[in-house]
């Protein structure tokens, strides 16, 4: 999207919309848990010297499902002290392989372990015969797939107990076998699947500005009864394109559209993902605390 449409979408963002709605309980009555951060080994030690005060702590479920020792002993401290929600990089929703049971069984206990408030993953694949790539590919957008990753998301949950919380990942290509949009293709898979989802708010601002879409069209439509958490990060800006690196500040304009969702969602917990180019921990947690300030002015009765 070139600068100056997107100087325009961030005054829409702020300005009055007919597009705004009642405020709206999520489906589960999941609480809202307040400005979270995602647990990073780097701030092990700060965290464990000084229990600051943190509204709750997102993991990755991969870090801690095949470990013991000082790993496990360390997210037991943290997890009897902070509200905890796992999100995972490995279920690869969208596969056809067929679905991993043991991955799922240690994924089960880990949440018991920890008495977690949610759990999740990413809307994409990461494996095909076996291997795991470690990336999160996209999904093509469309009937076929939407049944697949439906029936799939059902056995998951019915194994799992408990919905799962599904983000829309950040993308950078387009498939010719897409023939519905992302937000639509998400919205009527967590409808026929009866899941949650996490939003992440600066995925959608990536993704809009790698395939030329308009964020606010994007999450104008989005269910928010079924969004349980909010992602925020920090991207990297090519000029052409964007990447999401999560090693920087966020950019007002994905705060704008923060703003944005909290008039639709009435209040969602939020998480501030900083994964590369790691500062202390006061520095990422000085970052999420801004968001207070975008709920506020979206609160306002001047933007509503
Ligand atoms: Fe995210």
């Amino acid at each position: 999207m070139p600068a100056r449409e997107r100087t325009t979408a961030r005054a829409r963002a702020a300005a009055p919309s007919a597009m705004v709605t009642e405020m709206i309980p999520n489906k589960w009555d999941l609480p809202d848990l307040g400005l979270g951060l995602g647990l990073r080994t780097v701030h092990y030690d700060h965290i464990l010297g000084s229990w600051p005060e943190v509204d709750w702590f997102e993991i990755i479920s991969e870090n801690f499902m095949r470990t013991a020792g000082r790993p496990l002993w360390v997210l037991d401290q943290i997890a009897e002290r902070y509200p905890m929600v796992m999100h995972g990089v490995s279920l690869s929703i969208g596969s056809t392989d067929p679905i991993d049971f043991e991955y799922l069984r240690l994924l089960k206990a880990l949440a018991e372990r920890i008495d977690v408030a949610w759990l999740g993953d990413h809307i994409c694949w990461t494996g095909v015969a076996g291997r795991n790539g470690h990336d999160l590919r996209l999904i093509p957008y469309n009937e076929e797939t939407l049944s697949h990753v439906v029936d799939r998301v059902r056995v998951v949950q019915d194994y799992l107990e408990r919905p799962l919380v599904l983000e829309n990942a950040s993308t950078y290509l387009t498939f010719a076998a897409s023939n519905m949009p992302e937000e639509v293709w998400i919205r009527e898979m967590a409808e026929q699947a009866d899941c949650a989802l996490l939003l992440d708010v600066n995925n959608v601002y990536v993704n809009c500005r790698n395939h030329d879409l308009d964020p606010l069209k994007y999450l104008g439509q989005y269910p928010y009864q079924r969004v349980v958490q909010i992602h925020l990060a920090g991207h990297t800006d090519k000029g052409t394109h964007c990447i999401d690196t999560h090693n920087d500040h966020v950019i007002d304009e994905v705060w704008d559209y923060y703003g944005f969702v909290h008039q639709r969602s009435g209040g969602r917990s939020t998480l501030l993902e900083w994964d590369d180019d790691i500062p202390e921990f006061g520095l990422v947690h000085d970052e999420v605390l801004k968001a207070p300030a975008f709920r506020r002015t979206a609160e306002s009765p001047n933007v509503r």
